[in-house]
């Protein structure tokens, strides 16, 4: 039986809790509770093989901190979350790769499993970040980018579904 570790990782605020609640139990919590680690487990079936999940949602205010490294050492795959609806934290996500790729090494370019996330599409009055901008990124990064909702339940499972296909796959 495969099994997949994954953190999801990105600025306070942005999400994180968000997209993983909903697509581990189908629900969106609308109210802000800073997280300060949760581990989640599924069992999903790719290609009729059994894979095994688990999935920790990170602190975003502990970012860059050795709590974060060890995260990173743990995991194999990534979700690096930033919200549309706050430019900033895109910074973040750079940052977070670059660590990354600093801590698993040579070849991890290729190697680590990772999908970057923009959250909260359904807030299209507050959107700072331009689709220009995440085209841009995706093409100097060469990773896949998503545009989700956990609010109105867009892209999330597209987007676990994409990190686990990678890992299934590397
Ligand atoms: P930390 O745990 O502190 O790092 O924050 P987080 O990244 O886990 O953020 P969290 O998921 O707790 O969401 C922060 C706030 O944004 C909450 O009030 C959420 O309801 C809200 N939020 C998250 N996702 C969405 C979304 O897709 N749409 C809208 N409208 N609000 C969202
Ligand atoms: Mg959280």
């Amino acid at each position: 039986m495969r099994h997949f570790n994954v953190a999801v990782l990105g600025a306070g605020g942005v999400g994180k809790s968000a997209l993983t609640i909903r697509y581990f139990r189908d629900d969106f919590v609308s109210s802000y509770d800073p997280t300060i680690e949760e581990i989640y487990h599924k069992t999903i079936v790719i290609d009729g093989e059994v894979c095994t999940l688990e999935v920790m949602d990170s602190a975003g205010t502990e970012q860059f901190t050795t709590i974060s490294e060890q995260y990173i050492t743990s995991a194999r795959g990534f979700l690096l979350v930033f919200s549309l609806a706050q430019e900033a934290s895109l910074q973040e996500v750079r940052k977070l790769r670059d660590q990354i790729y600093r801590i698993k090494g040579p070849q991890a370019q290729s190697r680590v499993p990772i999908v970057v996330v923009g959250t909260k599409s359904d807030l299209t009055d507050e959107r700072e970040v331009r689709r220009s901008t995440i085209a841009r990124l995706s093409a100097e990064w060469n990773l896949p980018f998503y545009e989700t909702s956990a609010k109105r339940n867009h892209n999330v499972e597209a987007t676990f579904n994409d990190l686990f296909r990678q890992m299934y796959t590397r």
